[in-house]
């Protein structure tokens, strides 16, 4: 076997750039995860996965690490309160989770705990999400932010809870929601606490740079905040307005971007004061970016940033202007969702099998009798005989010229099923000749390099992309993904990844590499009887709301883990997937009725005796308990 060491795996699948300092490869070449960053303490995702199975917890598995969680909001807030301390800035700072971004309640019920500290709040976008903000909450401990749009009901519902001592703050995106705002705070007596929204012109950057802009979907142009300040002012209600809002679109990669937003929006807030609002909060949205290939580049997977340098720029900016303004400073509010979860959870599954398992014919004795062949294959034949390092560039090319030949040969009934299926056995027997050859060159020759993508395998793994990780099919977003066993032995395969839907879209093929997008996942060779299992690796973010269900593949297993020094680790809860009879449900099937036609049918095979008394009673059986079962591949 080739020397190879942790380290070499730590390298090609880049840990120690994308993982934040919480992930690591432990001397039994396990992937581990350790509950703050460069923590002594680490779990091994092998050994956990392994008693999770033992406790009949089946593959696909979501890992929630609790302790990342908490780690993540303590770090953002820590990072503010040095950039606070260090810039003199005489004001507050407060993080408000989008809940958007994970609705879980168990991941939200976790951040409003841990932020308790930190006086963390809830950002909601939608009536849905506001009564579960206000379900978490008992009052003005966590305060929410309302975004999106809203209706008479949402606005009813967040001045009855202030009436009852909610701290809600409602956004206005739109003047028709501030027209019917002040007409439901005169029906009902009560004054709301309020938010504008502000179209920044400035942009983000990649896929979500859209949400910023003058022809942005929410906010208020500058012209109608002036609107909005005369319709607050004529009915006396100015003083509401406590907030000024922006969001320049989420994951924005490049920070000159964030600096150009932050002057603007500390520009309109000082503005907005002098016109006589008491703003006393600017929320800048969220934005704040994570490095999902590690690369620290502005490519939309990564951010040219770090939270540090985020925090500081916030700070400095806003004091900056409100200096220079003479303005006081406001209290200052980020609605980082991306930033806080997407480290937290991972999704562990099994590999199934590959394209290269399948029995092949044996061929091996027609290599010295060619007579019969055609004449294409013969050459084929040629080339897997005598191929060496000198003729390797002219074999490879003539290789794939005689393999597209063969095909052609073939559809114009030139060659028969026999031939053509020699030429794909040599064409993949003198490719790993290649690969040996080239495996042994230093540097390998450029127009070689492509050539490593024809060795390329297909690893079917067990989950459902569209459920698990849809950013990957729809926004072609990379997510780490590594083999959580073997690190310390050399991934001599290259693969990509196919999920288990019935979609040729269900694959992923790029991958982070060591240094940057790769078109291809280094692998082991999965041994015979090898439980092997690969790690998807900062999906908290987006991931798990977004998921669809592709195929009737519902929700995964998800095993909530907290880090604990006596046991190392404590399961402290288990949220099974979806059965088959609840994804059924969601498409309104009722397994009750389905058991009753299978049962009438068979009652008529029984009677036609086409079926016996105990075969039916057998499939019945099998019936009820498949209808129970995970929806995922099980034995
Ligand atoms: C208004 C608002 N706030 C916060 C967020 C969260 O952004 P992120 O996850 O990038 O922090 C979003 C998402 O796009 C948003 O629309």
């Amino acid at each position: 076997m080739e020397r190879w060491s942790i380290n070499d795996s730590v390298r090609i699948y880049n840990i120690n750039n994308w993982g934040a300092d919480l992930f690591s490869v432990n001397k039994r070449g396990n992937l581990c995860v350790h509950p703050s960053p460069n923590s002594k303490y680490s779990i091994e995702l092998r050994s956990l996965i392994d008693d999770l199975i033992k406790r009949k917890i089946k593959p696909p598995i979501l890992l929630r690490f609790m302790n990342i969680l908490e780690g993540r909001i303590a770090s953002i807030n820590r990072v503010f309160k040095n950039a606070i301390q260090e810039n003199n800035y005489p004001a507050r700072y407060q993080t408000f989770y989008p809940i958007k971004v994970n609705q879980q309640r168990q991941v939200v019920e976790a951040i409003a705990n841990f932020g308790k500290k930190y006086n963390i709040g809830l950002e909601v976008g939608s009536k849905p999400e506001l009564v579960a903000a206000i379900s978490m909450s008992s009052g003005s401990t966590l305060p929410i932010i309302c975004n999106g749009y809203k209706d008479t009901e949402y606005i009813e519902t967040v001045l009855y809870a202030n009436k009852i001592g909610y701290d809600i703050t409602i956004v206005v995106e739109k003047l028709f929601e501030l027209e019917k705002i002040i007409e439901l705070s005169h029906k009902t007596g009560i004054s709301p606490k309020l938010g504008i929204r502000v179209k920044l012109s400035s942009r983000g950057t990649g896929k979500w740079a859209t949400s910023g802009g003058e022809d942005a979907k929410f906010g208020l142009r500058v012209s109608e905040i002036i609107t909005a300040i005369e319709m607050l002012k004529k009915q006396n209600m100015i003083d509401c307005v406590k907030l000024l809002h922006s969001h320049i679109g989420s994951q924005v990669t490049k920070i000159d971007k964030i600096k150009t937003a932050l002057i603007e929006g500390a520009r309109i807030y000082v503005e907005m004061k002098k016109l006589g609002v008491n703003l006393e909060y600017i929320d800048i949205g969220g934005g704040l970016g994570v490095d999902y290939d590690g690369s620290k580049s502005s490519y939309f997977s990564s951010v040219n940033y770090s939270v540090d340098e985020y925090a500081n720029d916030v700070i400095y900016q806003i004091k900056n202007i409100c200096d220079e303004a003479g303005v006081e400073c406001p209290n200052i509010i980020s609605e980082s969702g991306r930033a806080i979860v997407a480290h937290y959870s991972v999704l562990v599954t099994n590999i199934l099998n590959t394209n290269t398992q399948n029995k092949m014919p044996d061929f091996e004795p027609i290599l010295t009798e060619t007579e019969k062949l055609s004449p294409t294959v013969r050459k084929l034949v040629d080339i897997h005989n005598s191929i060496d390092r000198h003729s390797l560039r002219e074999d490879y090319h003539d290789t794939i010229q005689l393999i597209q030949e063969a095909v052609s040969l073939f559809n114009l009934g030139y060659l028969n099923l026999h031939d053509r299926a020699m030429a794909e056995w040599l064409y993949g027997r003198i490719i790993r000749k290649i690969n040996v050859l080239v495996e042994k060159m230093r540097p390998i020759p450029e127009e070689l390099q492509n050539f490593k993508l024809s060795m390329k395998q297909t690893y079917f793994a067990n989950f459902s992309l569209f459920q698990s990780i849809p950013d990957s099919w729809a926004i072609d977003q990379l997510f780490p993904i590594v083999p959580i066993q073997r690190l310390d032995e050399k991934p001599d395969i290259i693969s990509s990844i196919a999920d288990i839907t019935c979609d040729s879209d269900g694959e992923i093929t790029s991958f982070v590499g060591e240094s940057g997008r790769t078109k291809f996942l280094p692998i082991h060779k999965v041994r015979k009887d090898e439980d092997y299992y690969i790690g998807f690796m900062l999906i908290g973010a987006y991931q798990e709301i977004l998921g669809d269900l592709h195929n009737l593949f519902g929700d995964t297993n998800a095993v909530h883990v907290t880090f604990n020094k006596r046991t190392n680790y404590r399961i402290d809860s288990v949220i099974s997937g979806d059965s088959i009879t609840q994804t059924l449900k969601y498409v309104q099937y009722d397994a009750g009725e389905i058991m009753k036609k299978v049962r009438d049918n068979l009652e008529n095979g029984v009677a036609s005796r086409k079926i016996s008394i105990e075969e039916s009673s057998h499939f019945i059986e099998l019936l009820e308990k498949t209808l129970q079962t995970y929806t995922y591949f099980g034995e």
